[in-house]
């Protein structure tokens, strides 16, 4: 469990080496590892070194921040995050966020690999992202309160920003691509969901389907950020195709997609600073 003590000294730690106010924060997911390459003046600093910040396991995540300037816009990108998965309390997996809040980050980009429960979607399709359900089991903010960090009930009714949301839209739009919505149902993973479960969460509202996320999206409302979330579809969920789902699979597809989803995002970054 992480307290507050804690997030102070990694954002104590990370302070003395950042740019003077960063204003925009992104967790990077699957596909996306590469994007930092394209932050100038960068300065990376491995987890290892930040105080209490745990390693990450998953292969295809670096777990390494990235800070710099991109466009004008002072940016620290977490390269690897955290899942629930991997077997850490929920309190790590949303440090990086309670970092950047601590840090006065107002605005959180968040990325991720997800299955398609949408029919209407294919694999390589960009999402972003309406809504989410947090289907983990637990909840971040559960635990003694600290006023300090945010409300004791915070309203989850606009996790996700709709303004640039829209913003988003119509950036993608403008790249030539297609435009979609869609609500992220987080489950604790690791297995893939099995097709009635997905025949489950179609049901209840979720057009996709990941590990991640949920977690760091209540912390970021709990904090005050506004935050844009975007899901690269990898695969059609469990029992939508005839076809076994594989770790290998997912990243295959994430790193096809890396390209057009780094210039994506490269250009929400460019229009923060219009
Ligand atoms: N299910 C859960 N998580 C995922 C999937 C999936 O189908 N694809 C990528 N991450």
């Amino acid at each position: 469990m992480i307290t507050y003590e804690q997030i102070n000294e990694a954002a104590d730690f990370l302070s003395i080496c950042m740019p003077p106010e960063p204003v925009l924060g992104l967790i990077l997911g699957s596909g996306l590892g590469r994007f930092a390459d394209r932050i100038e003046n960068s300065c990376v600093i491995s987890y290892e070194e930040i105080p209490h910040f745990p390693i990450s396991t998953v292969p295809g995540h670096a777990g390494c921040l990235v800070y710099g300037m991109l466009h004008g816009v002072a940016i620290m990108a977490f390269q690897g995050r955290f899942h629930y998965y991997e077997g850490y309390d929920v309190s790590q997996v949303t440090l990086p966020v309670r970092v950047m809040q601590r840090l006065g980050i107002k605005k959180l980009l968040v990325t991720n690999a997800a299955g398609g429960v949408n029919t209407q979607y294919v694999p390589g399709d960009l999402v972003l992202l309406s809504d989410q359900i947090n289907l983990t089991g637990v909840n971040p903010l559960r635990g003694a309160h600290e006023d300090r960090l945010g409300p004791r009930f915070p309203d989850m009714s606009q996790v996700f920003c709709p303004r640039w949301r829209q913003k988003a839209a119509g950036i993608i739009g403008d790249l030539g691509m297609k435009v979609l919505e869609g609500v992220y149902a987080g489950l604790p993973g690791p297995s893939y969901e099995t097709p009635a479960e997905i025949r489950y969460l179609r049901h209840i509202g979720a057009d996709l389907v990941g590990m991640s996320t949920v977690h760091e999206v209540i912390a970021a409302q709990h904090a005050g950020m506004e935050v844009l979330g975007i899901s690269c579809v990898t695969n059609m969920a469990a029992g939508v195709l005839e076809q076994r789902l594989s770790h290998d699979d997912v990243m295959e597809v994430a790193d096809r997609i890396g390209e057009r989803f780094c210039v994506v995002v490269e250009e929400i970054v460019r229009q923060i600073s219009d």
